[in-house]
Parts: C-alpha cells; sequence; structure tokens
C-alpha cells in the first residue's frame, strides 16, 4: 500500500487497486487507522521521546498504519508489518528516519502484551477524545450538548464497522432478501425501514447481476427516511435541489411513479455523471430532468413553479462518520458554521421556488444544531409564509422515536443506533 505526501490515500486512491483481497486490507488499513488515530498515537507517543507533532505527516502516517497493524490485526505477522513501515518510508525519501521507524514498531511489537489504553473512564474531553479516538473540538461540543456518557455512546457508534445498507424499490425487498440469500450473502432485514436490508459481508456485491439490474441501491439507512416525507403531499412537480448521485432522487421516483418527471440540480457536473449512470441502472433515466446550476446564484426556475421540493443540503457530513471515519479528522467547527451559512442561503433561494401549498424538506445528514434545528427556527422566524408540519403526523410505528421536540426528524447515532441525520418538513401556506 502506498501513501501520499499528506498522508493515508483516500477512497478513490483505494479504488484504483484490483479488487479482491488487496482492496479489502488496503480498505481495512485506511478505515482502521482513520478510526483509530488518537488511540495510536497515545501508543506510539509512549516510545517516541520527542513529540509525534514533530514527525513528517507521512511518517507519522506511516507509524500509524504500522501500529495498527501491530496492535489491532491478528492475521498479519508483526515483521511484515514492519518491514512495509520501513520500505515506505524509504519510497517516501525518509530513509534516515527508517531506523527511528524500524525501532518504534518493533518496540511496540515487543511490549505489545503489556500495551494498555489509558486508564480512565472516558469522562473528560481528553480522556473520551483518547479512548474513543475523536477530535477533541468535537467531543467538546457533543458533551455539551448530551454529557459525557451519550458522547461516549455516539464515539462507540462510530467506530464499529458499519454494514453496507441497501435500498430495495418499494415492495420487493423479500425477493431481493431471497435472491441475495441464493447467491450467499447473508442480508439483514431492517425492522423500522421498510425499504432497507443489511450486509455484513459485501465482497462482490457490486458485480451481481442484483446490483447491476437496478434492484439494490446502497444507501445508508437513515437517508432512506427522506424520500418518503418529500412525497407526503402533492408531487406533480417535483424539485431536487441539490440531487448529487441521486440517490434520493430515484427513491422519490420509486414512490409517485415514473410518469412524474423530477428536476434534479447540482453543482457539479461529477455528481450529474453520476446520476446519470444510476438512473440508467435504475431504469429510470427518462423520468429525471438534470439542471446543472450553481443554486446559490441565478437558479433558471421560475418562483413558485415547484409544489414539492427536496434540499438535501451540502453540510458537514458529521453524522456519517461511522461511516466515513476519515471525515472526523478534516471537519472543524469553523466549517460547520461555514455549512450552516451555506445551508441558510440555499434555504431562502429554494423556498422562493415553492408553490403555495407546497412542501420543502430540508435535510442534512448531521445531527449539529446550527446545520439542523437552529437553521429552521431561523427560517420560519424570517418567512411567515412557511409553517412546519409536525412530522409525526406521516411516519408511524416504531419510527416516531425519530421525531424531535421541535417535531422534526433527528435520528441520533447514539439513541437510534443509526448514522445521525435530520430532516424538517415546511409548507408554504396557501395565498402566500
Ligand atoms: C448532501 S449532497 C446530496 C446527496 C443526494 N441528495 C443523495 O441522496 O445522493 C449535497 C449536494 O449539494 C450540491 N451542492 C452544493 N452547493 C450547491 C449549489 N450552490 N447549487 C447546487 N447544488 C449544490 C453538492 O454538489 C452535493 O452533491
Amino acid at each position: 500500500m502506498r501513501v501520499n505526501r499528506a498522508g493515508l490515500n483516500g477512497p478513490s486512491e483505494r479504488q484504483r487497486l484490483p479488487a479482491g483481497r488487496d482492496r479489502a486490507l488496503a480498505n481495512e488499513l485506511f478505515r482502521g487507522v482513520c478510526r483509530w488515530r488518537n488511540l495510536l498515537d497515545y501508543y506510539l507517543q509512549q516510545f517516541c521521546r520527542s513529540p509525534l507533532s514533530k514527525l513528517p505527516p507521512v511518517v507519522l502516517n506511516i507509524l500509524r498504519l504500522g501500529a495498527y497493524q501491530l496492535v489491532f490485526l491478528q492475521r498479519i505477522p508483526d515483521y511484515a508489518a514492519i518491514d512495509q513501515a520501513v520500505l515506505m518510508t524509504r519510497a517516501h525519501k525518509f530513509a534516515g528516519l527508517s531506523g527511528f521507524v524500524n525501532g518504534t514498531l518493533r518496540t511496540i511489537a515487543r511490549n505489545k502484551p503489556n500495551l494498555t489504553p489509558p486508564q480512565s473512564r472516558g469522562e473528560t474531553v481528553d480522556e473520551i477524545a483518547t479512548l474513543y479516538s475523536h477530535p477533541v473540538w468535537l467531543v467538546e461540543r457533543w458533551i455539551k450538548r448530551f454529557g459525557a456518557a451519550n458522547t461516549r455512546d455516539i464515539c462507540v457508534f462510530n467506530n464499529q464497522e458499519s454494514a453496507l445498507s441497501l435500498r430495495c424499490r418499494p415492495n420487493e425487498r423479500e425477493v431481493v432478501m431471497e435472491e441475495l440469500a441464493a447467491i450467499g450473502f447473508l442480508p439483514q432485514v431492517d425492522e423500522e425501514i421498510s425499504s432497507a436490508v443489511h450486509l455484513v459481508q459485501a465482497s462482490g456485491l457490486f458485480e451481481t447481476a442484483l446490483f447491476n439490474g437496478g434492484k439494490i441501491y446502497p444507501q445508508d439507512a437513515s437517508s432512506q427516511l427522506i424520500a418518503p416525507l418529500v412525497c407526503s403531499a402533492q408531487c406533480r412537480c417535483p424539485l431536487d435541489a441539490a440531487c448529487g448521485p441521486g440517490g434520493k432522487t430515484l427513491h422519490i421516483i420509486d414512490l409517485i411513479g415514473e410518469g412524474v418527471p423530477v428536476v434534479a440540480a447540482d453543482v457539479q457536473p461529477h455528481e450529474l455523471r453520476r446520476l446519470h449512470e444510476n438512473a440508467v441502472r435504475w431504469g429510470v433515466r427518462n423520468s429525471i430532468y438534470p439542471v446543472l446550476v450553481d443554486l446559490s446564484r441565478h437558479p433558471p426556475f421560475s418562483p413558485r413553479m415547484f409544489d414539492a421540493i427536496l434540499l438535501d443540503a451540502p453540510c458537514s457530513g458529521l453524522g456519517m462518520i461511522g461511516r466515513h471515519p476519515e471525515s472526523k479528522w478534516n471537519r472543524t467547527e469553523e466549517l460547520v458554521a461555514l455549512m450552516a451559512k451555506k445551508q441558510r442561503h440555499l434555504l431562502g433561494v429554494v423556498s422562493e421556488l415553492l408553490a403555495p401549498g407546497g412542501r420543502l424538506v430540508y435535510s442534512t445528514c448531521s445531527f449539529e444544531l446550527d446545520e439542523t434545528e437552529e437553521n429552521i427556527r431561523w427560517f420560519l422566524a424570517e418567512n411567515s409564509a412557511f409553517q412546519r408540519v409536525p412530522v409525526d403526523s406521516i411516519v408511524q410505528g416504531r419510527l416516531l422515536s425519530y421525531v424531535s421536540p421541535d417535531s422534526d426528524l433527528l435520528v441520533l447515532p447514539h439513541l437510534h443506533q443509526r448514522s445521525g441525520y435530520y430532516a424538517a418538513l415546511l409548507e408554504r401556506r396557501k395565498g402566500c
């Protein structure tokens, strides 16, 4: 496995590896190191005299990679992990530090039986940040809002390897489960979300006829809660205002039928290319009008022209750390504030496009207050033409536990054992 200048390779680099065991191992190493970075640093620091922050970033990441294999993985022999680390150090032109890398990792390997995590119950910010390996600023934020015990639970959830979640078309889940089982997978049904199936082991799934024939769409289960809100009322002229690769666009089409075209807008050409590929695979290409547009500038739509709008807003993605462990290290408090500002602007723009009596769903894969409830409270205070539609008028049964005190949809990892998600349902009053 190669390591780039800034550190470990990102997901796109891993995609270029041949499918199979190499890719699976690269994936495990990448995700494991991202997941346990702070704890790995705690172990490494015990055997390095100078602060780790003084090391070149690439050498520090090589050490983390080696330490992860030594401490967390059983099937890679210690000598192989250490030799690779030394080779990588040389390959990255730090030959002068290869002896140091070798020595540090050998010492860790020798002391493995005596390595113990910090002896704390994880009460303070620093203790939780180290023991559960999350950035200090985020732990601080969550403790203030949820308390230490819930923060630990969020971190524990984020540190578990998540199963791959799939969405099936309405009423096809049983058949899909049977077909998955027939080709050797072990699908698990989602007891609360009727479209969702989970696979702990999904190797080879993307080569199957089930995937290529458009019977399953990889989609986090929490995110499968959003399209039903969009389709909760009249939906004759819907807009998916930030459609990305189209997970929710396709879901909306499945719910309203192919006769109603969905306008799908995004600012990124590559997202619209992915949308096209997904729509072809799903067999609904003719039900989508893709529009390449920066909605924050001059949307090429008439005011009040849509009767249903989804704004699945660009956000910090902090509800998805379990699926994307690398994300926790490149988000900042400033970024959350910046995203919240951008979301308010987009919300203002798309709300102008909604017809009287129409419904707008604002959603984020984040449960941070600034990106969720605070934005909606601000919007409703500024826009008297809009009112909130309580989501408990739509969701039923066990899903009622996802309704927040403000009557929005709020999925919290420590409460629901799912990725964090938020959605508010707003309606433009008739005659406004
Ligand atoms: C959370 S993602 C959408 C994911 C998508 N709904 C799905 O389920 O697959 C947010 C999307 O907003 C798009 N976006 C960000 N700023 C935008 C803007 N100013 N105008 C239009 N789209 C924008 C991003 O390119 C990104 O694809």
